[in-house]
């Protein structure tokens, strides 16, 4: 049986690039199955030094924002990370499995410790760890009891039954490398304790890594230092005008796709088509006769069509303060019922019980 997870850090307010290259998808997806968890991950933001107040803020942020892009706490989970201390517990067990040299080699170690002038903490190091666990405690081949009724004869027989929980990750690309680490552990763990996990699947949306506006050649980020490099989904109309308008691209005119040679104004086709759910092809036919400057404003244009409905959302969520917490809590009572059987059988599986 197939299972959603997924998780974005409480950054604040999504951008574009979570929209287009996570959360889009997830609405897709809790459309189309019955066990679908989407969790804030607290944990994980505490790989950078944050402020306790604004880790607060920021988690209700993401959680209005989650809510506002049409994630419905009735059609899955929505939880927060540390009201589940099994994925702390369980990124225990799978760290044991998992050697430092493999850990360094992961790009955003690299990326994080280098470009921030930041020596790195053992969390830093280790989060994919959590990550893999975050997936695998929902990922589990659980065994149960079943009853049947014996042939010929009317009595009752038990039989034995595997239920397979197979977690399938909507992810942007950038978290691939994430996902392939957490599918190692998950073989490393088979190969040691006996065949127990499924090896999880990433699920990508076809806009995988959204550029920065102001240098396409970086992926949109939160962390970006450049203010007009990245788009909040609750950004201004005006806002959008002008990261757009002030958008990097090159110094041809016409509208074409060519990623390589093209990567700026590339970047605005896989925008304008993910946001209108166009293809590539559409899009470029559309915006014929467009020279670059008025193609911007085509694109700013339609994602202030696609965010002021998120926009005002939010706002009216960011009012009732309790109602996001009790979502967050509600979310977690499932999650970890959901969480439990699995945990209690990899417990049993390294010799806890
Ligand atoms: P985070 O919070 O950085 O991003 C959340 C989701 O948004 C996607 N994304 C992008 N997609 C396309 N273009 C971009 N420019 C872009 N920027 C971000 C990310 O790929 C992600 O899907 N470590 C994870 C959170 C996490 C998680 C997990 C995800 C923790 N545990 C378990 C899945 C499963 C992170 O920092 O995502």
């Amino acid at each position: 049986m197939d299972r959603i997870f997924s998780g974005i850090q409480p950054t604040g307010t999504p951008h574009l690039g979570n929209y287009l290259g996570a959360i889009q998808n997830w609405a897709r997806l809790q459309e189309q199955s019955s066990s679908v968890l989407y969790s804030i991950m607290d944990m994980h933001s505490l790989t950078m030094p944050k402020e306790p107040a604004v880790l607060r803020r920021n988690i209700l942020d993401t959680t209005a924002a989650i809510l506002a892009c049409g994630i419905d706490p009735k059609k899955c989970f929505l939880f927060r990370q540390s009201l589940v201390p099994e994925h702390a517990e369980l990124a225990w067990i799978l760290g044991c499995l998992t050697n430092v040299p493999r850990l360094l080699r992961l790009p955003q170690w690299k990326m994080k410790c280098t470009s921030q002038n930041n020596e790195g903490t053992v969390g830093l190091l280790t989060y994919p760890v959590l990550q893999a666990a975050d997936i695998l405690l929902y990922n589990g081949q659980l065994s149960e009891y079943g009853t049947i009724l014996a042939c010929g004869n009317i009595s009752f027989d038990r039989l034995k039954v595997y239920r397979l929980w197979s977690t399938h990750v909507p992810v942007g690309e950038d978290q691939v490398v994430h996902l392939e680490l957490a599918q190692d552990i998950a073989q490393h763990f088979n190969k040691k304790y006996g065949e127990f996990f499924p090896v999880p699947k990433a699920i990508l949306s076809t806009t995988k890594k959204i550029k920065s506006l102001r240098d396409p050649a970086v992926k949109m980020s939160k962390s970006d230092p450049q203010k007009l490099a990245t788009v909040s989904v609750a950004d201004s109309p005006d806002e959008i005008v002008l990261k757009f308008r002030k958008a990097v691209t090159d110094f041809t005119s016409e509208v074409t796709y060519d990623p390589v040679s093209r990567p700026g104004v590339s970047n605005l086709v896989s925008i304008h088509a993910a946001i209108t759910g166009l293809s590539i092809k559409e899009v470029l036919h559309q915006s014929a006769g467009l020279d670059t400057a008025r193609y911007k404003m085509v694109v700013a244009e339609s994602v202030i069509q696609k965010f002021a409905p998120i926009r005002n959302e939010i706002k009216k969520l960011q009012e009732d303060k309790s109602h996001l917490i009790k979502v967050l809590e509600d979310g977690a009572e499932k999650a970890k019922e959901l969480a439990a059987p699995i945990y209690q059988e990899i417990r049993r599986l390294v010799g806890f019980q």
